[in-house]
């Protein structure tokens, strides 16, 4: 028999990260501590048992931009097509509703679940690409002259500069129907995972750059770039790829033999950057698009024809 309950004890929460982890071992997946602290009120984590074991998990919380429910039920492969990523599924959208959401956001990196997101009536919105680059022996960019580059280890304080100074004016410039709403808040917590490891540019009193590394303490080998920005009037200028290549020196020197990093489907300025530095191309990551309450199409065909 299938139990879905809520996530609750540290011990809930390893069992989601093992389902998660086992399902999308390319993404780094957020420690306990860091999934504590992104609970919120409406934020939903939930576990699918079977027999005692956790066969599946879910997730529902408001989307990036806010204007959505993100929800994304995930069943391990052994599991599947036995109705529990169904069940995860009305659990998270009817949670959904009751939070007063009208339209649910997904994302699915494979034909299959693509299959079964479209029976629910999701369809597709944008897409978004993972790009790869082995890390191998990285010089140090020579230092640049009209900037300074730190680590966010070093001057602590520029984090929160440059919240204010490069990501809020950033932000609508990536290619999001709508633009992200992150809190201060928020990047403090969600958008570093350390500070050695993040670096900023600074011109006079102002910080005019910021890129970096989220490290993965479950796969040390292997990081995701962090959000790379370059305030407008500084670009054009190699700010950005200076940036990133002391971050990926840093990599070098810890030990890290691969980054990766997910860009928007028409972000073609970050794609070319990441070309530029030899970043090849990986996997598609579909985003998709619901109205609730959702509607399950028993024909089975999404075209409905
Ligand atoms: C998507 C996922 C949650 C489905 O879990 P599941 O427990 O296998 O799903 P269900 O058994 O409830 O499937 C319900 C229906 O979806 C469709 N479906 C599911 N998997 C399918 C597949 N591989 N091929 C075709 N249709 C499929 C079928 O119509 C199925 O009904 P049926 O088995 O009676 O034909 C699972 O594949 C998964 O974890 N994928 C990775 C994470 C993800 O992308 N989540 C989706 C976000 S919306």
């Amino acid at each position: 028999m299938t139990t879905i309950r809520t996530a609750i004890t540290d011990a809930d929460y390893e069992g989601w990260r093992a389902v998660r982890i086992a399902i999308m071992p390319y993404e780094r997946c957020p420690a306990v501590a860091e999934l504590r602290e992104a609970d919120r009120p409406g934020r939903l984590m939930l576990l699918a048992e079977v027999d005692g074991e956790v066969v599946g998990s879910g997730l529902a919380d408001r989307s990036g931009d806010g204007q959505r429910a993100a929800l994304m039920p995930m069943v391990r492969p052994d599991f599947r097509r036995r109705g529990v990523g169904t069940e995860i599924l009305k659990v998270l959208a009817d949670h959904a509703v009751a939070e007063g959401y009208d339209m649910a956001g997904a994302s699915v990196d494979d034909e299959e679940s693509r299959l079964f997101a479209e029976r629910f009536g999701f369809r597709e919105s944008n897409r978004q690409v993972e790009q790869l680059r082995p890390i191998g022996d990285e010089p140090k960019p020579a230092p640049p002259t009209a900037y300074e580059i730190f680590s966010v280890a070093e001057r602590p304080e520029l984090w929160t500069a440059a919240y204010h100074q490069v990501a809020l004016p950033t932000f609508p410039d990536m290619d999001h129907p709508v633009a992200l709403k992150v809190s201060e808040d928020d990047w403090e917590k969600e958008w570093i995972n350390d500070p050695a490891a993040m670096f900023v540019a600074v011109a006079g009193d102002e910080v005019i750059g910021v890129a970096g590394l989220m490290l993965d303490s479950d796969r040390p080998e292997r990081a995701e770039v962090a959000y790379t920005a370059v305030r407008r009037e500084w670009r054009g200028r190699s700010v950005a790829a200076t940036l990133k290549r002391t971050s990926m020196a840093w990599a070098a020197e810890h030990g890290i033999t691969e980054i990766y990093t997910w860009t928007q489907r028409g972000n073609e300025s970050m794609r070319r950057l990441n070309e530029h530095l030899g970043f090849t191309y990986g996997i598609v990551s579909i985003s998709l698009r619901a109205p609730l309450p959702l509607s399950e199409n028993l024909s089975r065909d999404p075209s409905g024809q």
